[in-house]
């Protein structure tokens, strides 16, 4: 049985204040029995893993590939991640890729440095609007998760997440359909089999892209589906409850 999951990724969003408010509301109403995490921005992770550490998850939304100190400026390792205090590293989501031309290769470094480091990478994968209508999703999917699991091997993926967000649905406001999100999910999943049965039959798989109270259980509750990972409606504290009530029930 697979725990059902919701993390929140809030992007380059909001203040000090905001950060601390929203993590003291989410650790105080949160769900028992979904597991929740948090991918603030770097500046306010370790006030709110002081803060909230011992009940919520936080990850970095970005981790160097690097896993050796040296002159690498801006970048962060994920041996000091790991030693503030994160479990997870938000690894390849599609605005690295896009905005910072993270190739598969550049993620699979950053997935085997999250792992080395004893942090749970969270992969996202997906395709573009042009290529869901080419008809090439099941391509993408195979090309970006297939670079990852040749690079840091099946094992690297106990314990670790894939989230599947179509960059199409992504902070658009228009949501993959609970069909198109379960067979996106299986099919990853049958990636993931081909390495290793058990580890895809543990592996959770989230779902990402406009994720909203109104849409959530229906698109958790489909098979393969173990969760979201929320970007929009996780800077308000109401409605990223309600998606993890809404994984809850799904449970
Ligand atoms: P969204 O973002 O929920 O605002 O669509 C999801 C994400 O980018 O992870």
């Amino acid at each position: 049985m697979r725990r059902k999951l919701v993390a929140g990724n809030w992007k380059m969003h909001g203040t000090r204040d905001m950060a601390l408010s929203l993590v003291r509301d989410i650790a105080a109403k949160q769900p028992d029995g979904t597991e929740v995490v948090v991918f603030p921005p770097f500046p306010y992770l370790d006030p709110l893993i002081r803060a909230h550490g011992d009940v919520l998850g936080f990850g970095g939304q970005d981790v160097s590939e690097h896993d050796q100190p040296g002159a690498w400026t801006g970048e962060i390792s994920a041996a000091m991640l790991e030693d503030i205090g994160c479990a997870w590293a938000l690894v390849g989501h599609s605005e690295r890729r896009q905005h910072h031309h993270e190739g598969n290769a550049q993620v699979a470094a950053k997935f085997a440095a999250a792992r080395q480091a004893g942090l749970l990478p969270m992969l996202c994968v997906g395709e573009t609007k042009e290529q869901r209508d080419a008809g090439c999703t099941e391509a993408v999917l195979t090309e970006q998760l297939s670079a990852v699991i040749e690079a840091a091997g099946i094992e690297a993926f106990r314990d670790a997440v894939v989230a599947y967000e179509p960059i199409w649905a992504i902070g658009t406001g228009t949501t993959a359909t609970p069909e198109q999100v379960q067979q996106a999910h299986s099919f990853i999943r049958s990636l993931l089999a081909a390495g290793d049965a058990k580890i895809s039959g543990l592996t959770r798989v989230l779902y990402g892209g406009s994720v909203k109270p109104a849409n959530a259980a229906v698109l958790f509750a489909q098979a393969d589906v173990d969760g979201g990972l929320i970007g929009g409606a996780s800077l308000t504290a109401d409605d990223f409850l309600a998606i993890c009530a809404a994984a809850q029930s799904c449970a």
